[in-house]
């Protein structure tokens, strides 16, 4: 049975101040240790819609990388992570790998038990960082990988 913080949850943050900054702390501590990073400290901005989270990361002022996570309709356990993006300035220095880690951080503190992702099949860095992160193909249409992975809860 759904626990009711992932009921909560599955709101996504919208009526809990706190879990609003339990994230971000998360977020923020887990990338002020990122080496390439921390010189600039980082902020952030976190969006919340009915069924969708969206944090903004930036170093100084400037635009560092996004995500989301969308609820996945009536069963809050599950998210799709989308919007993963890293600004072409700080590609390849491990921004990317880094939000794998942050990502499985939040999904322990949001209750989120598994995360669904589609990618282009062409995508080969982001499949790539998918595999290494335990990630696994559930499926495929002509253009897209549906990646799916459990987030071990304990
Ligand atoms: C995909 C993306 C998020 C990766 O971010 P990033 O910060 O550059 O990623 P990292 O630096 O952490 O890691 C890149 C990894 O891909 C690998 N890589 C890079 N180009 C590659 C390629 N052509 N084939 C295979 N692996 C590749 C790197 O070697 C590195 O892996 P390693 O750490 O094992 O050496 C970023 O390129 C991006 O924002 N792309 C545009 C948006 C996008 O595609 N988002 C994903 C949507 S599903």
């Amino acid at each position: 049975m759904e626990s009711a913080r992932g009921a909560l949850m599955g709101r996504f943050l919208d009526c809990n101040y706190n879990d609003r900054e339990v994230v971000k702390d998360i977020v923020l501590t887990k990338f002020n240790k990122f080496s390439e990073i921390k010189a600039h400290k980082v902020t952030i901005e976190l969006h919340s819609l009915e069924d969708q989270v969206r944090i903004s990361l930036y170093r100084k002022e400037e635009p560092l990388c996004f995500f989301a996570f969308t609820a996945f309709p009536n069963n809050f356990t599950i998210a799709v992570s989308t919007s993963t993006f890293v600004y072409p300035r700080f590609r390849n220095l491990g921004v990317g790998t880094a939000l794998q880690k942050v990502k499985k951080k939040v999904c322990k503190a949001l209750d989120i038990q598994m995360l669904l992702a589609t990618v282009n099949v062409t995508n080969e860095s982001e499949i790539h960082i998918l595999k290494k992160h335990g990630w696994k193909i559930a499926g495929r249409t002509n253009t897209v990988y549906l990646f799916s992975k459990t987030i071990k809860t304990k």
